[in-house]
């Protein structure tokens, strides 16, 4: 069998649950959305501050595209460096509490840019193992050694960089603050001591903690109130609740500039086009202004966890665990005929067994506000509080 009818097979071999699909949707960022001619509630989207569609933030985005143009043109460290980048770097590590801060053309290059400059074939990586696919594909390029350790199990972390310590001229934790899928917050403190201990740099992916956590939405250090050593690298995405596109490294200085000088990822690209650059600034200075969006945010997620029957979340993330494939699927689609749309997770993006729909809320959802005496009595609810209650 030649090319195209291996590949043709290949594909006809992933089962129906399984297979991964393109779906059409307009404004899919937006706490409610329009499908196929019905308004429903939207759960899938990590716009957790509701910033992508603000008029604001559009604005930001169409300004800075009218002055300096659709697409930046060239590299970082060619052309591509604008006034607009520079001043977003400045807020951003304002945000992040650090000396520094990068910003990379997606939260994907940005893991794969530190992972890679950082750490190489004479290094030690100790990994959470179902931390998010840019940091265990960052870990697979740079070469080094690398062990994984289970979630929480601060145990098998010290297990680890023990077995790594002699090995390894630097050794390097990563995992992710807010687990992207399990919606739970890193014991940031008790892994910052292990990292001292073993004098390791520590790599903390925010994709989820970014405006979400800490008091103003600045993450997970202004959440447990810790200021980022000089052995700390924030990663996060202005994807999310920042309602743009593109990543970011916060950071020391002297990291910041390594990530210059050494990373493939962010130096052989096109930098970051000016409408995200515009539109998270604009985000930035939203935030800035006052905590409005992440006080609302969080009165949502407790609102809905009641709404549901489950004890309230820290974090916008709320995953509902069904387990098999089909079963997760029939859900979403009976949730989506009831006004909700939600999307099936299956494997390989979580463990087999544990099929999911992952469900993001959002600052902009009316679930605190909802006047309605029927409100709470919405089909897509009840549906889901039958599961939660088994
Ligand atoms: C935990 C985590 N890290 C990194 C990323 C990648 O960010 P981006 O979408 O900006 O590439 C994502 C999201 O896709 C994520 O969930």
């Amino acid at each position: 069998m030649k090319g195209n009818q291996e590949i043709k097979k290949q594909l006809e071999e992933i089962p129906f649950e399984l297979k991964r699909r393109l779906r059409i949707f307009d404004r899919g960022s937006a706490p409610y959305i329009e499908v196929d001619g019905r308004q429903m509630i939207n759960l899938t989207s990590n716009n957790y501050l509701s910033l992508a569609t603000d008029p604001l933030v559009i604005e930001g985005a169409v300004a800075a595209v009218k002055e300096d143009g659709a697409g930046a043109g060239s590299s970082r460290l060619i052309a591509g460096t604008s006034a607009r980048i520079t001043l977003l770097e400045s807020k951003l590590a304002e945000l992040k509490n650090t000396e520094r801060a990068l910003v990379t053309t997606s939260g994907f290059t940005a893991a794969l840019s530190a992972i890679v400059a950082l750490v190489g074939r004479s290094d030690g990586i100790v990994i959470e193992k179902s931390s998010h696919a840019c940091l265990i594909s960052g870990a697979r390029l740079s070469g080094s050694k690398t062990i994984f350790f289970r979630k929480n199990n601060l145990e098998g972390l010290t297990r680890a960089l023990k077995k790594l310590r002699d090995r390894s001229k630097r050794l390097l934790i990563i995992l992710d603050g807010v687990h992207s899928m399990d919606g739970d917050i890193a014991p940031l403190p008790e892994i910052l001591n292990i990292a001292e201990e073993f004098d390791s740099f520590l790599l903390v992916d925010d994709a989820h903690g970014t405006g979400t956590l800490g008091p103003n939405g600045e993450g997970i250090f202004a959440h447990f109130g810790i200021k980022p050593s000089e052995y700390v690298i924030q990663m996060g995405t202005l994807s999310k609740a920042l309602g743009s596109q593109g990543g970011f490294l916060a950071a020391d200085k002297a990291i910041i500039d390594l990530f210059i000088q050494k990373s493939p990822a962010f130096i052989y690209t096109t930098g970051l086009n000016p409408a995200a650059v515009g539109a998270a600034n604009a985000a930035l200075d939203i935030l800035a202004k006052n905590n409005e969006r992440v006080v609302n945010l969080r009165r949502n997620i407790s609102a809905f966890c009641k709404k549901i029957g489950i004890q309230t979340s820290k974090t916008p993330i709320i995953p509902i665990v069904i387990g098999g494939e089909k079963e997760t699927i029939e859900l979403s689609n009976k949730l989506e005929a009831a006004g909700c749309l939600t999307l099936p997770i299956r494997p390989p993006t979580v463990p087999k067994g544990t099929s999911r729909l992952r469900l993001s809320v959002q600052s902009g959802h009316r679930l605190f506000v909802e006047t309605s005496e029927h409100a709470s009595e919405e089909r897509y609810l009840v549906l889901l509080r039958s599961r939660t209650a088994e």
